[in-house]
This record gives C-alpha cells, structure tokens and sequence, in this order.
C-alpha cells in the first residue's frame, strides 16, 4: 500500500523545500549577478583613470618624459589604490606604480596591451606575474595625429570585488537563514491550522460511528480554510440528521412495544372475563337465573373483543393506504355522509334521549372518501353520546372556509381535563378508564379520527371544558377542480 504522510507533514516539507529553493536560486543569482556588476563598475573606473592619464599626458609620451611619467604614475596610483601603468608602442614598461620599470620585462604578450594597440581599448581579468594576484586589467591606447605613442594600463586586485561580494553573500545568507527561521515557524502554524480541524473531524467521525451521537464539530472556532468549514458543517448536518433518525427509530420501536402491550392488554381483560364465566357456567351450579346474567356478560364481552379487533383492523388498513397512497377521493356531497353517520347513532341516542342536530349547506362538496369520513364522524358523534348525560344536545355543524370545510361536533357532556388534552388522540388514551370501559370504550376512537383526517390532509383538534361540553373540529382542504 502507498505510505501515507500526515497532511501536518506533507505540508511543512513542501513549504520548507519551496522555501529553501526560492531562497537558494535567489541568494546565488544576487551573489553572481552584484560580482559582474562590480566587475563592470571596476572596469569603468579604471577605464576612466586611464582616459584622464591619456589625455593628460600625449605630450608626455611623445617626449618620452619617463621621470614626469613615473610621478603621474604614482601619485595617480595611490590616491586611487590603483596600479597605473606606462606602455611605450614598443611593449616596454615606461612606469609603474608599484614596481620600478627597470625590474619589469616587456609587456609585448599581455593580451590587453595588444588589443589596445590595435582597438584603443583592451582589457583582462589574469594573473599578474610582477604583483603575484589576479588583476583586472583595462588599457587604452595613447596616439597622435598617425602615430601611436604608448599604451596607458589601470588594474585593481579582483580578490577586493570577490571580498565585497563575499561580503554581501555572507549578510545575504544570514537573512535567507531569519527568513527560512521565519517561515519554517510560519509554515509550521499554518500546517497546524489545517490538520487540527481535519483531525478534530476524523476523531468525531469515529466518535459518531462507535454510537456516540452528539459529536459534533465546534463550527465557531474552526481554523483553516472555507472549504474545511463546509466539510465540518456538513460533518454536522449529518450527524444531525443521523442523531435524528435513530431517534426516530427508538421511539418508533417504542411505539411499536407499547402499541403491542396495550393490545394484548386490552385483549386480556375480556377474555379472561369470558375464561372465568364459562368455566363457572361449565360446574353446573348455578341457577337460571344467573345463568342468563352470565351469558349476557360473556356476550358482552365478546362484542367488545370484536370491537377493538375491528377498530384495529381499521387503524391498520387506513395506515396501509395511508403508505401506498392508495386513497381513491372522489368529490362528494358531504351532507349525506354525515346523515348517514347520525342516522347509524339514533337508536343510541334516543335510549338517553340526546338529540341530535346537523347543520349542512347541501351544496357542500368535498373530496373524499365517503366511507372513511363517515366512520370518522360515526366515532365523534359516539363519543358524544357517551359522555354527555341524557336530555343533552350533540351538533354537528359545518363551515365553508376559503380553501378549506369545518365539521364541529360538539356536545354538552362531562368535558375533559385540559391536562389530557395533548394526548387525547393517541391510541388507547383514554381520561377516566373506568368509566370508558364501562361504556364500552377502548381509546382507538379518536385515532382513527385523526387518521382518517390526516388522510385526507387534514386536521382533528379537541377543544373541551369540564361539565361544559367538548368540541372536535376536523379542517378538511377543499377540492380543488379538475380545470385549475
Ligand atoms: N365527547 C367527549 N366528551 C368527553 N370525553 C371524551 C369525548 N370524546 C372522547 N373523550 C375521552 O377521550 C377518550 C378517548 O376517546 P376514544 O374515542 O379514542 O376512545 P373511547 O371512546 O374510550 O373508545 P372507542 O375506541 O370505543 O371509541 C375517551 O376514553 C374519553 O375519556
Ligand atoms: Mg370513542
């Protein structure tokens, strides 16, 4: 496999390398460069000596004033630290700051003494013979009207320019030397800045996957750049997302333990009821009488196990069209659902002597499907008989809204406690169990309302009072036609 270096790495070196590149090509091209520079400004200036003596001295020449030449020579020499020599036509040495001119050979081979007899100029960076160092060397010729009369020679040591670069290469490094301190320092920091946040997430990442859930990244105080932000945040949108989807599960299994609790709770109470009176029934010793009172009872129950084996499988089928989508809604007047919802209740009604009215525009139309809406209102107006005393008045009423209808049932019954309110619609919920049971009540009533409302991308909600009455409103969105 590939080796792999930690990013902190990666980028420290590569910065440190450039650097040290950048620094290295820079430092020696400047040492090179400022050598030919100086090199160049020698050159001129001794060219410069030479042309002042040249012109100073023709005369000198022509009459071959050796004792004048050798002082001009001297002093010239050694106010400007320069060696100045004196070349007859001929190659001899006529005079010389540094030597006397009778120690000294001929000067017929230097190459800068023979171009500047044939050019006018000449020049030469070599080693001299007489001064034992290297000397650049500039001549120009001296001449008069046709005829050549010497040469005149300016040199300085080379080792003085090769000094002053040195010089400055030596303060050059030292500077590369803080630089590269300074950037390593830099680099160093700035590698931090980007594989601290990037670590800090690989470390939450394994946080997240072995189950610790609230990993999330500081977004606040996360170095770097942009890019890694927006790794972090979306880092932390996911686990939000994550966190919230098991969540989700748990309580959805929690849901599930509960509603299969419940069930088999509800289920148990019946048929251990039933259980008990057969067995009784089957010892024989019992008389008619009580007999006829056991069989209502076990009858009884039997209609209640049926009933809550029914609302479940209704539950159950509104769900699985609820998840497949499968609704078919067709537009229907809604005044003879709710009709024959009441109309299924009556005989109830009548036994306590609770009146019902319906107050519905005929003309009210709904999209919908008719046998749910009417189950829904059959379980309302349910309730409302059975928790309302006798001689009361249950209504259901329904408003036309703007984009939506109202259906309110309400009555004049026992009420609810506020504080059962939020919960009221849940399945099995029920305020008073006693009393719900008594009535024949299992709490999937309601459920099945707010089901059947949802379905219709509705909504159920409950206002009540206690001993004043208690009002469900189901909002249903209004169809909308086929040509808009
Ligand atoms: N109109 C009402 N007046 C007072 N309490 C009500 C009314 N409607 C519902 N409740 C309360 O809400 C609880 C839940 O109602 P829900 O219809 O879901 O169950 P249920 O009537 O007990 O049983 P069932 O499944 O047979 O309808 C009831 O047990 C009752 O306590
Ligand atoms: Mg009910």
């Amino acid at each position: 496999m590939k080796k792999r270096r930690p990013l902190f790495w990666q980028l420290y070196f590569n910065y440190l390398f450039l650097t040290v590149i950048v620094l290295g090509t820079m430092t020696t091209l400047t040492y090179f460069g400022l050598q030919r520079f100086h090199l160049e400004q020698t050159k001129k200036k001794l060219l410069s000596y030479a042309s002042i003596s040249e012109s100073q001295l023709k005369n000198k020449f022509l009459r071959r004033e050796k004792n004048f030449l050798q002082d001009h020579a001297s002093l010239l020499g050694q106010s400007t630290h320069t060696r100045m020599t004196y070349l007859s036509a001929t190659g001899d040495v006529l005079a010389d700051s540094k030597r006397s001119p009778s120690e000294m050979d001929s000067h017929k081979n230097r190459p800068e003494w023979q171009s500047a007899l044939k050019t006018g100029y000449g020049e030469a960076v070599r080693f001299s013979k007489t001064l034992g160092q290297t000397l650049i060397y500039v001549a120009v010729r001296v001449s008069g009207p046709g005829k050549i009369y010497g040469v005149i020679r300016a040199a300085q040591p080379l080792e003085s320019i090769r000094a002053t670069s040195m010089n400055i290469f030596i303060q050059l490094g030292i500077a590369s030397l803080v630089v590269l301190i300074l950037v390593s320092t830099f680099s160093i920091i700035l590698s931090r800045k980007f594989s601290n946040p990037l670590r800090d997430l690989r470390l939450r990442v394994f946080n997240l996957t072995h189950g610790d859930l609230s990993s999330r990244m500081d977004l606040e105080n996360i170095s770097g750049p942009k890019e890694l932000f927006h790794l972090a945040r979306s880092f932390n949108n996911m686990a939000d997302e994550l966190e919230a989807r098991i969540d989700r599960m748990n309580q959805f299994e929690q849901m599930r333990k509960d509603f299969v609790a419940n069930v088999s709770h509800e289920l148990r109470t019946p048929l251990t009821s039933i259980g008990g009176f057969i067995e009784t029934l089957q010892e024989g010793e019992v008389s008619e009488e009580e007999q006829k009172k056991f069989y209502q009872i076990i009858s009884r129950q039997t209609h209640r196990l049926t009933a809550i084996v029914n609302d479940l499988l209704m539950l159950s089928k509104i769900e699985k069209k609820q998840e497949d989508k499968s609704i078919t809604f067709t537009q229907t007047p809604l005044a003879p659902v709710l009709n024959s919802a009441i109309e299924v209740l009556k005989p109830k009604a009548k036994k306590s002597e609770i009146e019902i009215q319906l107050h519905c525009d005929e003309s009210i139309q709904l999209l919908m499907e008719p046998q749910l809406l009417e189950q829904a209102i059959v379980n309302l107006v349910d309730n409302a008989i059975k928790y309302s005393e006798s001689h009361s008045q249950i209504k259901v009423t329904v408003t036309s809204q703007e984009n939506s209808i109202r259906i309110d049932v309400s009555d004049e019954g026992v009420g609810i406690p506020e504080e059962h309110l939020p919960r009221i619609f849940e399945r099995f919920y029920r305020v008073d169990k006693a009393r719900s049971r008594k009535v024949g009540g299992t709490g999937l009533g309601l459920s099945i309302v707010k089901h059947i409302a949802i379905l219709h991308k509705g909504t159920a909600s409950i206002r009540s009072k206690i001993n004043e009455g208690t009002t469900i409103t189901l909002v249903l969105p209004k169809a909308r036609l086929k040509n808009q």
